[in-house]
């Protein structure tokens, strides 16, 4: 497909010198990683962090995640725990983010973290993201490039699609591998699930020898990202469908389904990683097409599933 953006640009050398200078300077891009495309800008400057809100239209009181090459810069901002240790041993870099006590002196902006106590931070792997976090002294509040509420993006285009003009540089990492948000824990007291991802509570409770579990109920601020209206597509959407009707898009799972025109499988072979990395651009492709309604088959809550159904449950409201 012809690009016809020309905020766009692939990735090389000079695309990473002007991304650091860019980044330097306070202004916002967007950039890739393996969970979803996100809206980048320093930590640690005012003018970025204010960028970010308003480009997003995202309420002050929803803090933003701050991403960091290594253990080494992110100590300067946060206290660690054991806890924070033995998850980061195990999944970093990857599709998790950590709630952790801020530090008194940490540089980080206060608008970013919506004036709280704690950071939530991540250690993203991505070739391109961890280039460019090499090459800065400060980390990078990201949320994820899309408008307040509406879809997340999981390519260049997507976000183009969204913020058009207005962002001034878009680089191209190909399509995100995971196709969700990372998943968000809270250690600043007893270890909670806040919003699940690809790394399942299960997983972690494992790894912490300990029972985790989602906090279901909205904490005022202490989970304000989990606002019920999220990933919408801006079209009426019903969950746990048996019934299917012409006119209407169907989102089914598993090998049982025919391929009507109306019907946009996640994953013919039941693979729910297949399925998360499929979502985001399944909500897209079918609002493209116009669809009026969308039905939704019953995805099983399990492992992977249970953040697929939290992401459509949100898209749904
Ligand atoms: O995969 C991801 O996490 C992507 C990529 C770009 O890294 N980023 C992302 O950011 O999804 P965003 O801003 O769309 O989601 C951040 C989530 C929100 O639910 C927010 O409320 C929560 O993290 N969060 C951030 N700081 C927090 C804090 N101090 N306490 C509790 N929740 C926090
Ligand atoms: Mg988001």
């Amino acid at each position: 497909m012809k690009n016809i953006y020309l905020n766009i640009f692939s990735f090389n050398k000079k695309t990473l010198t002007k991304s650091v200078i860019s980044l330097k300077k306070g202004n916002v891009i967007g950039l890739p990683t393996e969970t979803v495309y996100g809206l980048a800008g320093s930590a640690y400057s005012k003018k970025a962090i204010n960028k970010i809100f308003n480009l997003k239209k995202r309420p002050k009181l929803n803090p933003l995640i701050v991403h960091y090459i290594n253990l080494k810069t992110v100590k300067k901002d946060v206290f660690l725990n054991e806890s924070f240790y033995k998850l980061y041993k195990k999944f970093c870099p990857g599709p998790i983010t950590f709630v952790l006590k801020k530090r008194k002196k940490s540089k980080i902006q206060s608008s970013a973290t919506a004036k709280l106590n704690s950071v939530a931070v991540r250690f993203p792997n991505h070739k391109i993201i961890k280039l460019i976090l090499k090459k800065i002294d400060f980390p990078l509040a990201m949320p994820s490039a899309n408008l307040s509420s509406k879809i997340s993006p999981v390519s260049a285009r997507n976000v183009a699609d969204d913020f058009k003009n207005d962002l001034r540089m878009i680089i191209d990492g190909g399509k995100s591998r995971i196709g969700i948000e990372s998943t968000v824990i809270d250690l600043t007291g007893k270890p909670k699930v806040l919003r699940p991802g690809i790394i399942s509570p299960k997983v972690i409770s494992k790894v912490l020898s300990t029972n985790v579990n989602i906090i279901k109920k909205k904490l005022g601020l202490k989970s304000p990202g989990m606002l019920k209206r999220h990933y919408s597509p801006g079209i009426p959407m019903k969950l746990n469908q048996v019934s299917y009707n012409k006119n209407f898009a169907t989102i089914t799972f598993g090998k049982r389904y025919k391929s009507y025109k109306n019907f946009f499988n996640l994953s013919k072979t039941s693979n729910l990683k297949e399925a998360a990395s499929n979502l985001y651009s399944t909500l897209r492709k079918i609002k493209k097409l116009n669809y009026k309604k969308i039905y939704v088959v019953r995805i099983p809550n399990k492992g992977i599933g249970i953040a697929i159904n939290d992401r459509l449950k949100r898209a749904s409201y």
